[in-house]
């Protein structure tokens, strides 16, 4: 197992460049099995889940070819196989957008129940409501999903919540029903505008991404595309709290900062200075950094995803902070290695109240999910002394070479393999993704 050893202390500065979206990606990869002919994918994040997403796709018998730096020529019209494995789909949450693609283009699907995951309960049924508003029937039986369709038609797809994933999955499987689907109730997160940008650019017609109707016309062919996912927006807002957390300054490259806006509004409430350009931002503190709190909601509100790193940069601040979590259950599972480092949080449901000590101490922890690893490894830059790292696999799925681009500003991190105790168990390698 690999570990991250980071020394604290240092300040953040000079630049880094975002890498493309995970949330993004992993929903894209899928849909190139809705063309009828070869897509070019870039900017793709070169994460473990989006190596999952590739070897699904192989596994199918899609020709898949890295052909640069961070871009795959993708052929899905060799994919003879509609089925993803129990083994592979476990150890990605995301696994479920294959479920929509091939619904949508073979009418027919069979991929295991995402495994159980850090946050919490985390159920499907909005996305088989959406299935089946289409005209599919389901089937769910020894941890798998069968979808079954004769015809998918258009509908009104109304979401009792608003769900990232099963917005997604509406409209992979509605771009080629025929008639009108309205969703409803929509997510509005950046990467499902991306993913019906990518859509309408092989053809498909949806209107209203990003708001909370969409509306998609079904169409018969959708065709090749050549597509660059965007910068990923928690990729960004996870730098732009490590460079506050060491009271840094540094310039920000390849970000959206529409996209950002949420953060950047919570960050300079806590004394975080932002100037933003075209397609980049810096970020720089020459102040205090002061209590604030923050509640989590869908986009265009504070991010769930960001809670974990903006919890460490409020440890500290000074003055007591709340953080309200209204999107998982338990997403607090860091905070107790966060103690471990000296934080003072005490956690009722879904509030944590935070008593920012201006300091934090190094010693070693363990990554239980993707942003709280993220979050440990801020804490660490931070911190005085040494901070170890554990389980990164959770980190690696969603962060491209993090490592790499904190020692890029002036950050002491080294990735450090270590031999599996034979004694301890390992963590569940199939541990889904977050
Ligand atoms: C996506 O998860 C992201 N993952 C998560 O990011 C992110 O936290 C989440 O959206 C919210 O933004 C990917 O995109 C791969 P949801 P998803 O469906 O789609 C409830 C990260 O760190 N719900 O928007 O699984 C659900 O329980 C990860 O990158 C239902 O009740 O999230 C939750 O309370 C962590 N029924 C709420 O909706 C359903 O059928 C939002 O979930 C589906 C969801």
């Amino acid at each position: 197992m690999d570990k991250f050893v980071v020394k604290g202390g240092r300040r953040l500065t000079g630049e880094v460049t975002i890498s493309g979206a995970k949330n993004a990606a992993v929903a894209i990869l899928p849909a190139v099995i809705l063309s009828d002919e070869p897509c070019i994918i870039e900017n793709v994040p070169t994460i473990s889940d989006v190596n999952i997403c590739i070897r699904i796709l192989k596994e199918m018998g899609a020709k898949v070819e890295n052909i640069g730096k961070d871009v795959y020529r993708i052929d899905p019209t060799t994919i003879d196989k509609f089925c993803v494995p129990y083994e592979t789909a476990r150890k990605m949450r995301a696994s479920y957008y294959f479920l929509g693609a091939l619904l949508g283009k073979f009418k027919k699907a069979r991929v295991s129940m995402p495994g159980g995951c850090p946050l919490g309960d985390r159920p499907i049924d909005q996305h088989l409501k959406a299935f089946t508003s289409l005209g599919a029937k389901y089937n769910l039986s020894q941890g798998m999903i069968d979808l079954t369709a004769d015809k998918l038609s258009g509908n009104q797809i109304f979401f009792d919540v608003v769900t990232v994933g099963a917005t997604m999955n509406a409209m992979l499987a509605a771009v080629k029903a025929e008639g009108l689907t309205v969703i409803e109730n929509a997510a509005k997160e950046p990467h499902i505008v991306d993913l019906a940008n990518f859509l309408n650019s092989m053809g498909a017609n949806i209107m209203g991404a990003g708001t909370d109707v969409i509306k998609v016309r079904g169409v018969e062919h959708l065709h090749g595309t050549t597509y660059s996912v965007i910068p990923d927006q928690i990729e960004a807002g996870t730098f732009m709290v490590a460079i506050a957390a060491t009271k840094g300054d540094a310039i920000i490259k390849n970000v959206i900062p529409k996209h950002l806006e949420s953060i950047t509004k919570k960050l300079e409430k806590i004394g975080v200075n932002i100037e933003q350009y075209d397609d980049s931002i810096r970020v720089w503190v020459d102040g205090p950094l002061v209590k604030t709190n923050v509640k989590t909601a869908p986009h265009p509100g504070f991010p769930t995803d960001m809670q974990s790193q903006i919890a460490t940069l409020l440890t500290l601040a000074q003055g007591t902070s709340i953080i309200t979590e209204n999107i998982w259950e338990q997403r607090f599972r860091y905070v107790d290695e966060l103690r471990r480092m000296g934080a003072d949080i005490t956690v009722n449901g879904k509030v944590a109240l935070i008593e920012g000590t201006g300091k934090l101490m190094g010693a070693p922890v363990k990554a239980c999910d993707l942003r709280a690893g993220a979050a440990l490894i801020i804490a660490g830059l931070a911190a005085q002394g040494v901070t170890e790292i554990e389980d990164i696999f959770h980190i690696e799925r969603g962060y491209d070479c993090m490592e790499g681009k904190l020692r890029a500003l002036g950050a002491d991190i080294e990735k450090v393999s270590v031999p599996d105790k034979a004694v301890e168990t390992k963590p569940a390698e199939n541990k889904a993704a977050v």
